[in-house]
């Protein structure tokens, strides 16, 4: 249950960056030698990684928030004992099925009922060009792989901007013969390529990312940043809530996860960036957020994808704000933990906001003062923790069914949000 915020104040403990600690963890285990991996979260789905990993054969130990990994080099992982459940993470399931596609043994997997009706013929396709053997049931997982085939490198332009198939081809890549190439027409989080140092080149409006047959991975230390999508929710919070003064600190502040950023002050946001640096290869830096007038605006095309996982709550914000909020260009918003646009739309239609569902996204006209309702989180944590947000700026209480599922990605958000309500 949340109630109406008349002020915020305080420092927010933000998770560790969820898409950052997978490939760390994987990355490290493909390794040669021992890794360590530092401000490793507590969250479910990077801790689905881990799971997955132990069950392929790879040694992990625990100590607080740094996680040691004994890397087997690209060839040395296990055919696991059963299916591999990646839980609730499709950037587990997606990444993995392309480094599996590459060993020589089958392997099966699986997830729960959020990840399993999510589209996988996407991955499916492109690994089967590079000679996997795939088999998915009706486009969606259980994905079933057959091993021993030997792969080839492919040049693939995606269909969809997603870092998610770009990871999965790249890493596949690494057991490929010759050089496997991503072309990206817009951007996706670029994680994988910039943790790995792969060749990456810009030109015509296009990105080619490339990994050469030979490619080893380094035993390394690994830092995560905390998560710049879990910031989003406290920046919006601190924007829309009257008397608010919310700090977030050593927050990721990498390019291609950023737009919202960008995105709240061009809307009238007080967002202040402080103390700029570099944590392991990310940019990181402090935010300082102060509450503002919000008026609405017009999103579409290429900031989209570098957004993606912020719309929920960046159409929280378009609810309070002066004007109409229109979000275009968005229909992958329909194939994430849960169909984001139908989600979206449905909870802010029940507390009170006049919101237009599209295909490929929504329009909210502002403004109009929210109500306390019940909400559904669909099993999404992002919807569960966006819906939270909503009710800091409702009147009355507002109730959220499976508000437990923020544990996916932010363990501590229900404590964070509690201690920073004055
Ligand atoms: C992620 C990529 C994005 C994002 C997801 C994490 C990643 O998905 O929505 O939360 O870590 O690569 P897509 O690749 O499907 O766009």
């Amino acid at each position: 249950m949340v109630g109406r915020a008349e002020r915020l104040e305080g420092e927010v403990a933000l998770p560790a960056d969820k898409s950052i600690a997978h490939r760390s963890a994987l990355f490290a285990a493909l390794g040669d030698g021992s890794s360590t991996l530092h401000n490793y979260p507590e969250s479910a789905d990077p801790q689905s990684t881990l799971a997955c990993l132990r069950d392929l054969g790879i040694q992990i130990d625990h100590s607080g928030n740094v996680v040691s990994v004994e890397g087997q080099g690209l060839e040395g992982l296990n055919r696991a004992g059963g299916h591999i459940d990646c839980g609730n993470s499709g950037t587990t399931m997606r990444l993995l099925a392309g480094i599996l596609a590459g060993q020589a043994f089958n392997s099966v997997l699986v997830g729960d009922r959020s990840l399993s009706p999510r589209p996988m013929d996407r991955i499916a396709l492109p690994l089967r060009e590079m000679g996997a053997e795939i088999n998915l049931t009706n486009g969606h997982a259980p994905i079933e792989i057959s091993g021993g085939h030997s792969l080839n490198g492919i040049t693939y332009k995606l269909p969809v901007p997603s870092a998610q198939i770009k990871s999965c081809i790249l890493l596949a890549g690494l057991y490929a013969s010759g050089t496997t190439t991503v072309i990206e027409e817009e951007i996706s989080r670029d994680h994988t390529e910039r943790m790995l140092g792969l060749a990456s080149i810009g030109s015509d409006g296009e990105r080619r990312i490339s990994v050469k047959e030979g490619f080893r991975i380094a035993a390394r230390e690994w830092f995560v940043p905390r998560d710049f999508s879990a910031a989003a929710f406290f920046m919006v919070a601190g924007s829309i809530v009257p008397g608010a003064d919310v700090r977030l600190d050593r927050v990721g502040l990498n390019p291609t996860r950023t737009a919202l950023l960008d995105v709240l002050r061009a809307m009238g946001a007080d967002i202040q960036v402080f103390n700029e640096s570099e944590d392991g290869g990310e940019p990181v830096g402090d935010l300082f957020i102060r509450s503002s007038e919000l008026n609405g605006l017009t999103l579409s095309g290429g900031i989209i994808p570098i957004l993606i996982d912020e719309i929920p709550v960046l159409a929280v914000a378009g609810a309070a704000a002066d004007g109409r909020m229109e979000i275009r260009d968005a229909k992958e918003l329909r194939v994430k933990e849960s169909d984001r646009i139908r989600a979206t739309v449905d909870n802010l239609r029940r507390l009170g906001a006049k919101i237009e569902e599209f295909d490929d996204g929504f329009a909210i006209e502002g403004g109009t003062p929210l109500r306390g309702a019940e909400v559904d989180s669909f099993h999404d944590h992002r919807m569960a923790m966006a819906m939270a947000i909503a009710g800091l700026a409702a009147e009355g209480e507002t109730v959220i069914s499976g508000a437990s599922n923020a544990a996916v990605s932010f363990s501590g958000f229900w404590d964070e949000l509690a201690a920073l309500v004055q």
